[in-house]
């Protein structure tokens, strides 16, 4: 099969290359047994690329990632790089990835997988079965507005300043993505904002409206972003897709992640629009972060890792059933009893990162059979 699917890795601090290391056993698996081969290169983001560059991110590996089909990121940051400047902290090459590459649409899925609905910090009936996906606008809002500064005050004190702001454009596009996922899914949309405190969330609400008269089948509702918080913790299952700006994109997902009861389990998929030619950048990353405290000790659970590569070749490479091999191996190696710490439970057996990797690939050899 063709050998053009052109991958970048970016491993990055903390747990991010060993989980990485994971994912290249399932993709060698895939080579050997579905016959389809990536072109992969590897490069430096975050406080590794501080140390090497003197920069979280640099032009080139910029240039290379806007050039291949999809990037595979692991973490970025560690206490190492907390007294660094500014402008080149780990997490800012995170961000200028998302920004240079116009991934302006970042969706979170919170999925509740059998095996695990007894670990959710909410009783088991609320969340068992839970299926949301959350689509974060992630260029702009508070993240990038200008002017974003800190100034020192004539009378002493400084003033520090982040500017929400949003365009009708990068409203409609992220909210179409939003309206499609929920045609393919439940075919329910929550639009999330604070209209009633915020003029981004006004055009916001009057923007997701009209987009909606494109979508006459889907069951749209308008909430407010503090009532979500509250729905999310209340009865998780009410909702669909979450399409919501950066910002409460940000604390939304962080939330929707933990009633799953597994944040080292969860992966996203951020993309661009379709160029003229029908090319869409993206980036595919794990949503947990670094976590130095076990990092270099093999204890890190590789699964969002490996499930965000399950969503590359869904989204990116549409080989839906190779994704659904990985996601229905993931289902399976979890029935077996196999935890890492972070989802230890009792009665069920401990194992590395390595070896739920391995398993993984045993997994799939069996369902491959
Ligand atoms: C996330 C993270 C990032 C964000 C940080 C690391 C900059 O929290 O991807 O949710 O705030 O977007
Ligand atoms: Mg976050």
């Amino acid at each position: 099969m063709a050998a053009n699917k052109k991958l970048l890795f970016l491993p990055g601090d903390g747990i991010g290359p060993e989980v990485m290391g994971q994912v290249r056993r399932v993709i060698d698996w895939m080579d050997q047994r579905r016959h389809v081969s990536f072109d992969m290169e590897e490069d430096l983001v975050g406080g590794c690329a501080i140390d090497a560059h003197n920069t979280s991110l640099t032009d080139a590996t910029l240039d290379t990632a806007m050039n291949v089909d999809a990037v595979l990121l692991g973490a970025v940051g560690g206490p190492k790089w907390d007294n660094v400047a500014r402008d080149i902290r780990p997490e800012a090459g995170l961000l200028r990835l998302r920004k240079d590459m116009d991934l302006f649409a970042n969706l979170r899925p919170a999925t509740c997988l059998p095996a695990m609905s007894d670990a959710s910090s909410l009783r088991e009936e609320l969340v068992s079965g839970l299926d949301i996906m959350i689509v974060r606008e992630s260029t702009g809002g508070a993240y990038f507005g200008e002017p974003k500064m800190i100034e020192d005050l004539p009378g002493g004190g400084q003033r520090a300043v982040d500017t929400q702001v949003y365009t009708t454009p990068e409203i409609e596009r992220v909210c179409r993505v939003g309206f499609e996922l929920a045609g393919k899914r439940g075919g329910m949309l929550h639009s999330v904002e604070k209209a009633n405190v915020m003029e981004t969330g006004v055009l916001w609400r009057q923007v997701a409206t009209e987009i909606g008269k494109e979508y006459p089948d889907i069951d749209l509702h308008h909430m407010y972003a503090d009532n979500c918080a509250m729905q999310l913790v209340r009865a998780p299952k009410q909702f669909d897709v979450i399409v919501t700006d950066n910002l409460f994109g940000d604390i939304l997902s962080d939330c929707a992640a933990m009633l799953t009861g597994s944040l080292g389990m969860l992966p996203s998929a951020t993309l661009s629009g379709a160029d003229e030619s029908g090319r869409q950048r993206a980036m595919y990353e794990p949503v947990h972060g670094s976590a130095p405290d076990i990092a270099g000790e093999d204890k890190a659970n590789p699964l969002a890792s490996i499930l965000s590569f399950a969503m590359t070749l869904r989204y990116s490479f549409d080989m839906a059933e190779d994704a659904d091999l990985i996601d229905q191996a993931v289902t399976n190696v979890l029935a077996r009893g196999l935890r890492t710490g972070d989802i230890m439970q009792d009665g069920k057996e401990l194992v590395s990162c390595t070896r739920m990797g391995e398993a993984l690939c045993e997994e799939l050899d069996k369902l491959a059979a």
